[in-house]
């Protein structure tokens, strides 16, 4: 008897992936705190800031996914990354920005205004900007003083999650960018 095979899915989100630069001094000013958490770092190439999570997709729909994000015309925007907190629900270690501007909110708004298409679950909680620095951390993180790394974004992406023996292995799988002020001004 022949069994109906599931259509192949990927796990998809969409994120800000700082740039060599940034990403190094992510990596190199987080590096106490994140060993006094005791947790289980994040890899230097998987340092990011997720916008939305779509979780497992429908790879039939990616063409159409990509084509709608592409469609996207949001403004570039800059906030710092000046505080290393301890969530202590999901014990995740993560540095986060105090303030983040209201072009950063459209941002993600926009994207999951796109993806209504695609009936994915938005997921509950609001959006709270963080890069993960590690997981099962806690008790307390160490301070990490005089963090403030400003974040010059310029695109997103979207970003595939495969799931390898060794852990999370995350696959770029485009890029869009984002306008500068003047550039949108342009537009209009
Ligand atoms: P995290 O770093 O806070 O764990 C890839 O897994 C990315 O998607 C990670 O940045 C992760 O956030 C985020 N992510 C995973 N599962 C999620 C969920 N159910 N809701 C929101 N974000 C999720």
């Amino acid at each position: 008897m022949s069994q109906m095979s599931e259509p192949p899915r990927r796990r998809l989100f969409f994120a800000l992936w700082p740039d060599r630069v940034l990403g190094d001094e992510i990596w190199d000013l987080t590096r106490d705190c994140v060993r006094e958490s005791g947790g289980r770092p994040v890899t230097r190439e998987n340092l990011h800031l997720t916008l939305a999570f779509l979780g497992n997709v429908d790879a039939a729909t990616l063409p159409q996914l990509r084509a709608a994000a592409a469609e996207l015309a949001c403004s570039g925007f800059e906030f710092t990354l000046d505080e290393v907190s301890l969530w202590l629900r999901s014990r995740a270690l993560v540095l986060q920005p105090t303030v983040f501007p209201g072009a950063l909110t459209e941002l993600v708004e926009s994207i999951w205004d796109a993806m209504a298409p695609f009936s994915l679950s938005h997921g509950p909680g609001t959006f709270r900007p963080h890069v993960t620095l590690a997981r099962k951390a806690g008790p307390a993180p160490g301070d990490a003083p005089g963090v403030a790394l400003t974040w010059r974004a310029r695109e997103f992406c979207l970003v595939s999650s495969i799931t390898d023996p060794g852990g999370a292995r995350y696959e770029p799988l485009a890029r869009y960018h984002l306008y500068q002020a003047s550039k949108m001004a342009d537009r209009q």
